[in-house]
């Protein structure tokens, strides 16, 4: 049964004045629609920046500890529900089951980590240069934040940023991606059902221009403090241009083409089984999915044999099966994998299939776990001799495409590693501390894997990527808080008169010519 959705504002329904409904179906199974959902406009996405802008104070005047405790609630209840969670997700998305445990996992750690941090936040005690005098930090709420999200991670990336958010005193507007409407929907419930104060979340579903046109308006009405975005790095830069126009600096998490350099001395074995893993799970589909396989010369066709092996003895098909992946996020996705698959030359080298595009009857895979006709299905593609200049090593690819390529020396390995301009995820499989510090130094990645995949980071080190991955910004631990608190400081000067700092300092006279005697 398809649910109906409509955003949500200040606790109520908002069915805004959309006559746009758009389907959420099921993409291993597209006739199943999940969710029927109407799309909000513009105005209506302003309108919700202005009511979680209302009420902020009163949110931020709730002590930290207890917005920690309202953070543990949601930990419970998420953790009460998360095989029911797990399950639409697999349905709305396609992520296999086992996966999409994990994703809800995700959820709970996060709030595991955060619920804590209601009792400390901490600000600190900062010693004055002059007597009678006493400094102080504090973090402080941003205000309002926007958090836009994609649908790969349809329930833990959109934690990443409403938990911190909310433990910190900030209220949000949460526009989910409207293929995963019945799994953001679901998260909301969860989460309102800790008992959040009205406004203090809301969600709004809109297409891409209306929810570009909310922000502005709610930045020019001075009513959005903050936006937090995950998605392509083209829309991330717009984001960026449009935050900068106010002063404000949004928390990006953008694409990748995350580099894997396997060395001679590498255990071939686990490299292969890192590659099938972070180039295929999720069907290639996560920010952090592998891009390019750097092997070395020496190593490369006993490499290339060994994962050509595991990726076409792959199990793909029914997501609620035991698969290694299930069909594309939505038709979107699809249609533009179909796009990149249009970027192999004729001199790459095809592996890991017995076809490549959509798996159906003319076109099929052994081994296919179900009906693939009924499904966005596709083949596993191994694009082996990619070469600098190639789309196919510049670009993200966003699907199960795993481009190979070879190197001679290290230096020749980084700079190929870094030359996509990205700077998401990078890993390198290898024994030598020298090249593992060598690496880490060299590449340009804001998360740096050794022995292990470019995907699967935890929930609490900082995630985030640099040049056309991110602007610099990091969610998860820590880190994040910089994102939703700004420091403030205070000075008290308790000693009864004007004490001028620089001016009114103590000084203790120093023999700066004193030398020692041979
Ligand atoms: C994403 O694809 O946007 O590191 C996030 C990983 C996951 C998160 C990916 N924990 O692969």
């Amino acid at each position: 049964m398809a649910r109906s959705i409509v955003s949500t504002i200040n606790g109520r329904p908002a069915p805004g004045t959309a006559e746009w409904i758009e389907d959420s179906s099921n993409p291993s199974r597209i006739t199943d629609v999940v969710a029927k959902v109407t799309l909000a406009d513009a105005g209506t996405f302003a309108a919700a920046c202005a009511a979680a802008k209302q009420a902020q104070p009163l949110w931020a005047d709730i002590p930290a500890p207890a917005r920690g405790r309202t953070i543990a609630a949601i930990g419970r209840i998420v953790e009460a529900n998360k095989e029911a969670l797990a399950r639409l997700v697999t349905r709305e998305l396609g992520k296999p089951y086992p996966e999409a445990l994990g994703e809800v996992q995700e959820i709970i750690d996060t709030c595991d980590f955060f619920l804590g941090e209601g009792r400390r936040l901490y600000g600190q005690t900062v010693p004055s240069e002059m007597p009678d005098k006493q400094l102080f930090t504090f973090r402080v709420p941003v205000g309002t934040a926007a958090i836009v999200t994609a649908g790969n991670f349809p329930v833990a990336v959109p934690s990443w940023y409403v938990i911190p958010a909310l433990v910190t005193g900030n209220t949000v507007v949460w526009k989910p991606a409207e293929y995963a409407a019945a799994s953001a929907m679901a998260l909301f419930e969860l989460i309102q059902a800790a008992g959040l104060p009205e406004g203090v979340l809301n969600i709004v579903f809109a297409q891409g221009q209306a929810t570009f046109d909310g922000l502005e308006q709610a930045l020019e009405a001075g009513t959005l403090d903050k936006i937090g975005f995950t998605g392509s790095t083209a829309v991330g830069a717009r984001i960026g241009e449009l935050a900068g126009r106010y002063l404000q600096s949004p928390c990006l998490e953008l694409g990748g083409k995350n580099p894997m350099v396997v060395t001679p001395d590498a255990d071939l074995e686990l490299a292969v089984e890192g590659a099938l893993f972070s180039g295929f799970g999720t069907a290639g589909q996560r920010c952090t999915s592998l891009g390019t396989v750097i092997v070395h010369e020496s190593v490369h066709d006993e490499f290339l044999a060994q994962f050509a092996a595991a990726v076409s003895a792959a199990a793909i098909g029914e997501p609620t099966a035991d698969v290694l992946y299930g069909p594309m996020l939505d038709e979107k996705f699809a249609t533009r994998f179909e796009e990149y698959l249009g970027w192999i030359q004729p001199y790459h080298k095809i592996l890991g299939s017995s076809a490549v595009g959509r798996i159906n009857r003319e076109n099929p895979r052994a081994g296919f776990v179900g009906d693939p006709e009924v499904g966005l299905f596709y083949h596993p593609t191994i694009a082996d001799g990619v070469r600098p200049d190639d789309a196919l090593f510049q670009q993200e690819t966003f699907g199960p495409i795993v481009g190979v390529t070879t190197y001679a020396s290290f230096d020749e390995a980084i700079a190929l590693a870094n030359a996509p301009g990205y700077g998401l995820s990078a890993s390198i499989y290898t024994n030598n501390p020298r090249e593992v510090f060598g690496f880490r130094r060299g590449i340009s990645a804001g998360m740096v894997s050794v022995n292990n995949s470019t995907s699967g980071a935890e929930a609490h080190l900082p995630f985030g990527g640099n040049g056309k991955s991110g602007n610099g910004s990091r969610q998860s631990g820590i880190w994040v808080l910089d994102q939703f608190t700004r420091w403030q400081s205070m000075n008290w000067d308790y000693s009864g008169r004007l004490q001028k700092a620089q001016m009114d300092v103590a000084e203790i006279t120093a023999d700066l010519d004193f030398r020692l005697r041979d």
